[in-house]
């Protein structure tokens, strides 16, 4: 932590850098967190941390982390951020995370909706919807506490689109960054939240002096959505970013692309561990090609079309049959929804599927992966010949970033055209549209028979843009205007 307080840095968001784990002594250990948001900013955060010191407030998301909310732990490593964490009442964190977060918000600028049944705004939400608020006000009141005159608060995500006007009504110096990981809505979509609630949203994000988005598209449809829904003054500037003025205040827009730290990942990907799974792996493959796939089970990324895709390929064009096998990491998340759990039965269903229909005794085209486990999909990574990101929206998607960096003899990417990720990387990537499945059955087949330096080339290419946007600088760049 840093001697002068004026340096601090301030961060929040929902899920931390660490979580805590009870050993069998009872003792409580910190282990590092997952996710594109949290391993982006704890790149990025390093430089910070050495420099004037962090402290990132979070959730307290298992018992072992209230317990070391409780006993008022701040995990601080050398050279790493403060970690807080906040102990809001389950109830409430159930509501304001499945209830608003996750089911609504997440539903909305993913465009996950299903119009006919889907959304149902009555009473339970508006109930869920009083949660959101205590949540982003426990938030407020905790960042308000550790602020100092003009303090730095970066807060993150769709958990905490009310946190900046809350901070701000309590400290008006204070210097406010709020960054969306996630797309944004167009007016037209967004616009299916109940009015008050849309307002809200955007009125509670332009209580920051700068908000951060991670692809032009996106900030231009907030930008959208801040005319259409407040009725603000919006000024458009080059970049897809902008300036909006609303209750007297002013607050940027800019667009910051975020890439990888590649000699980082490289160096990881270099581990024991990592080589030890990709000896397995070769096994599994046997001389074939691999097409790779790694997500988590998440509605968005659309992995039954990406199975979907895959069938048809073989169905189409037999040469590949017995020469390709597809690994596809499909790690689970958020099972606490009902949506979730029915996604994930359809995901194993057709995987079934597609090894009946075409697998033989010594053939399996499928291989399903269904165990978190970051060192194996790093080296699958690594081996890949195709990289299939097929989502039907994403912020970024730093998987399409990693994999060709790790690429060992360079690989093909079949990249959705959806993700944010595509205005960086599309010129080197097949772009698909996510919902059309012959054309990434298609797409699968250029990337197999694409040749090896073609796939190197690309894959080089990937890898520069991601660096050029590395996660210091992506930092760094939001920090200089704040
Ligand atoms: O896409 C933004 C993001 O914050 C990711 O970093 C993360 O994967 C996800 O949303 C949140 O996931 P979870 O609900 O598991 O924290």
């Amino acid at each position: 932590m840093t001697n002068d307080p004026s340096r601090l840095l301030l961060v929040a968001s929902n899920r931390g850098p660490v979580s805590y784990q009870r050993g069998a002594d009872g003792s409580l250990t910190a282990r590092r967190g997952g996710g594109g948001m949290v391993s982006g900013l704890t790149s990025g955060l390093a430089a910070a941390a050495a420099d004037g010191g962090v402290l990132w407030l979070c959730t307290a998301l298992s018992d072992a982390d209230r317990e070391a909310a409780r006993l008022g732990a701040r995990a601080d490593a050398h050279g790493e951020p403060a970690v807080a964490m906040l102990e809001i009442p389950p109830e409430v964190f159930d509501a304001a995370y499945n209830g608003i977060a996750n089911s609504v918000l997440w539903f909305v600028h993913h465009l996950l909706f299903d119009p006919p049944n889907q959304p149902r705004f009555g009473v339970e939400f508006r109930r869920d919807w009083v949660a959101y608020r205590a949540y982003n006000e426990a938030f407020a009141i905790a960042l308000a506490a550790e602020s100092v005159a003009d303090t730095r608060v970066l807060i993150q995500d769709y958990h905490l689109a009310l946190a900046p006007r809350l901070l701000r009504d309590r400290r008006p110096d204070a210097r406010i960054a709020h960054f969306q990981h996630t797309p944004w809505a167009p007016p037209e979509y967004y616009r299916m939240l109940p009015d008050e609630v849309a307002a809200a949203i955007l009125d509670g994000m332009l209580g920051a002096d700068h908000a951060g988005f991670l692809a032009e598209r996106w900030a231009s449809a907030f930008l959208d959505c801040c005319e259409a829904v407040l009725g603000a003054r919006v000024m458009r500037g080059a970049g897809g970013g902008g300036r909006v003025s609303h209750r007297g205040r002013v607050t940027d827009v800019a667009v910051h692309p975020l890439g990888v730290d590649t000699a980082a990942l490289r160096a990881r990907a270099a581990e024991a561990d990592v080589r030890a799974a990709a000896g397995t792996l070769t096994g599994l493959a046997g001389g074939r090609q691999l097409i790779v796939r790694v997500d988590r089970t998440e509605l968005s990324k659309n992995i039954v079309r990406g199975l979907d895709a895959y069938r048809e390929l073989l169905g189409a064009r037999p040469e590949w049959r017995g020469n390709v096998t597809h690994l596809a990491f499909a790690y689970p998340s958020r099972s606490a929804l009902a949506e979730y759990r029915a996604y994930t039965e359809r995901v194993h269903e057709v995987a079934r599927q597609i090894n009946a229909e075409f697998g033989t005794p010594d053939w399996q085209p499928l291989i399903l992966e269904v165990k978190d486990d970051y060192p194996r999909s790093l080296a699958a990574s690594k081996l890949a010949d195709v990289l299939l990101v097929n989502p039907i929206r994403d912020g970024m998607n730093l998987v399409a970033e990693e994999g060709p960096i790790l690429s060992e003899r360079g690989c093909a990417l079949v990249l959705s055209r959806e993700a944010g990720a595509a205005a960086l990387i599309g010129d080197d990537a097949l772009l698909v549209n996510p919902y059309d499945v012959t054309a990434t059955a298609d797409a699968l087949h250029t990337g197999l028979a694409m040749p090896a330096f073609e796939r190197r080339r690309r894959s080089a290419a990937i890898a520069a843009a991601a660096e050029a946007h590395a996660p210091q600088r992506w930092l760094a760049d939001q920090l200089d205007v704040l």
